[in-house]
């Protein structure tokens, strides 16, 4: 399939895109960077130089492409300048739309986007699945972020012309991610910054990034429009798995923090996620996508990443 990725140079790019050219398809990736077109380049796709905000380019690069499928893989976590919060909800509800009236007005026929699993409504109990609402209903800040989401998955979904595929990843976790080895997590867990907040009992759906990508070339491969999680096997509360990666890294016991503390100091998001958020099922995608985990649980993940047992990965592209 001839297809057209944005997003194909960061953490879920890296894997997917070698996975896309194994998989016979002729992938058009855009990116920023000169020196990520030439890592492109090196593992057999074709780099465009673009901005996803440059609509009039971007029109030109996915109409030129000829691609069938158009993927979205953007997010701007990664932004060293400004809020990331702030980029990665601008290239989510702008960012979308461009690539949506750019696949439109080509004739694209699917449109498939990386959303996320763990901002849904926290009322309820058990795993959350494809049917639970979006936690739009949350303190402001966290509402102004799902709202983002929610805008990226309508628009996804909803494309005139286009069938929409949803991926809504677990939280990712494999080299380059913020739970690499040397990430933000890991760095904070050793210097005792990263508390367990209230009871802990935020669960978190992990998700190996090769994973990840796998699922993608899946969702390629089964003209399934939709939504579906994209989560391991082993949902599990802060309060499991922080103690458990603080041994793996040597590191003291998490120390605990009242949840209305914690709120003024790292804000009603992050209390969210580590004390409220509900685990995700991968049920539907096991059915429609026929995808399965490799790595079905983040246990024997945190201990490769930890313990040095990892097989080689892709290398990060030089930015
Ligand atoms: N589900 C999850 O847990 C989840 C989801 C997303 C991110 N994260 C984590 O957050 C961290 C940083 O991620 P990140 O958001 O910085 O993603 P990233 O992994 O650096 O990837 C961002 C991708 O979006 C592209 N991009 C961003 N803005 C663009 C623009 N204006 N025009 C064109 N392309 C644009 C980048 O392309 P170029 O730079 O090549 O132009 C890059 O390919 C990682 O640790 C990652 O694991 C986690």
């Amino acid at each position: 399939m001839r297809v057209f990725l944005a997003g194909g140079t960061g953490a879920i790019g890296r894997h997917l895109v070698p996975l896309l050219v194994a998989a016979g398809h002729r992938v058009v990736v855009l990116t920023r960077s000169s020196d990520s077109a030439a890592a492109l380049a090196s593992v057999g796709a074709a780099p465009v130089m673009g901005d996803v905000y440059d609509q009039a380019r971007l029109a030109r690069l996915v109409a030129e492409s000829e691609a069938e499928v158009v993927i979205q893989q953007l997010t701007a976590f990664g932004t060293k300048t400004g809020d990331p919060y702030a980029e990665t909800m601008r290239v989510r509800v702008d960012g979308t739309r461009h690539l949506v009236a750019a696949a439109r007005a080509a004739g694209v026929r699917r449109f498939i986007a990386q959303s996320i699993s763990f901002v849904c409504s926290p009322l309820g109990t058990g795993l959350t699945d494809e049917e639970t609402p979006l936690y739009l209903d949350g303190p402001a800040s966290v509402r102004a972020f799902v709202e983002s989401v929610a805008s990226l998955e309508r628009q996804a979904l909803h494309a005139k012309g286009m069938s929409g595929t949803v991926l809504r990843y677990g939280w990712f976790y494999g080299p380059g991610t913020s739970w690499d080895a040397n990430g933000f997590i890991p760095c904070a867990i050793r210097d005792g910054t990263y508390p367990l907040v209230g009871s802990g009992a935020g669960t978190y759906s992990f998700i190996d990034l090769r994973d990840a990508a796998a699922a993608t070339i899946q969702a390629l491969a089964h003209d399934t429009p939709g939504i579906y999680n994209i989560v391991d096997d082993s949902p599990v509360p802060l309060n499991e798995w922080l103690p458990f990666a603080a041994r793996l890294l040597g590191a003291p016991p998490p120390n605990r923090e009242d949840a209305a503390a914690a709120r003024e100091r790292i804000g009603d998001i992050r209390v969210y996620y580590m004390n409220e958020q509900r685990g995700a099922s991968n049920a539907k995608a096991k059915r429609a996508l026929d995808w399965k985990p490799a790595h079905p649980s983040w246990r024997a993940g945190f201990e490769a990443l930890y313990l040095n047992r990892l097989s080689p990965s892709p290398p990060a592209p030089r930015r």
